[in-house]
């Protein structure tokens, strides 16, 4: 039982607390399955330490943009990964389906890997609509990417009811929908074994209760990811 670990640090930490977390997370020997996404300030911090990737990336690819960091600027500091469809961005930013192919096609031209994140809220679990929902989000994106790039994204399903609550759904729920992600993406779209990460509320408590589900192949973490001793925890749970 080996896990992916993936650590969206969102906008916790700042200079200080973020070499101290690096000199304890370097402490671990083996750090393979791990991905720390920081603010984008610190992705060179973690060079050489650990795979690293961002939060978000622009739909642009270069040019007047204040404020925006491009996949090729991404790519230029040796992060692997990059973040795309956080339910923050899409409530905060009102970031659409339209900015994900936009963000999806600018990583994948330059390497990176798009963990794509998709999750129904509160009110739509209630009314039992979650595979509705992520049979939308992701067929109103897919349907409009090159097939062959389909396999190279990594899908996290994250209801947006767990995040930051420390609620979440029991295995049963969890694995029948991770299993209906992987069926739907590998019947429409002939993938074979794209991976699905689980988010929202993973912690040091929980993590081995989650780990008896093999069809979940990791986790994507928030708060728990910038507490050092909580993430090692996790990280060697997930070995
Ligand atoms: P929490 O682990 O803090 O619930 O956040 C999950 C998340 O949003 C990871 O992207």
């Amino acid at each position: 039982m080996s896990k992916l670990v993936f650590g969206n640090q969102k906008m916790y930490m700042n200079r200080e607390s973020v070499i101290d977390f690096i000199n304890n997370l370097k402490t671990l020997n083996n750090l393979e399955n791990v991905v720390v996404f920081p603010s984008y300030l610190y992705l060179t911090d973690y060079s050489g330490v650990v795979n690293f990737g961002s939060q978000d990336v622009s739909n642009n690819e270069n040019g007047a943009y204040t404020g925006e960091v491009s996949a090729s600027q991404i790519k230029s500091t040796g992060a692997k990964y990059s973040l795309v469809g956080h339910s923050e961005r899409r409530s905060y930013h009102k970031e659409d389906n339209n900015d994900f192919l936009l963000k999806i096609n600018n990583l994948i031209k330059e390497d990176l890997i798009p963990v794509f994140c998709i999750g129904e809220n509160e009110t739509e679990y209630d009314n039992k609509e979650t595979k509705k929902v992520l049979f939308d989000q992701i067929t109103s994106v897919y349907n409009n990417l090159s097939i062959n790039d389909i396999p190279k994204i990594i899908i996290a399903y994250e209801p947006v009811w767990a995040i930051g609550t420390g609620k979440t759904p029991n295995n049963e729920e969890i694995s029948e929908v991770v299993s209906y992600i992987k069926e739907l993406v590998n019947d429409r779209y002939n993938t074979s074994n794209i991976k699905v990460l689980y988010g929202g509320s993973v912690n040091n408590k929980n993590v081995d209760s989650l780990n008896e589900m093999d069809i979940v192949d990791g986790y994507l973490i928030g708060g728990s990811s910038s507490k050092i001793d909580e993430f090692k925890y996790i990280i060697e749970r997930c070995l």
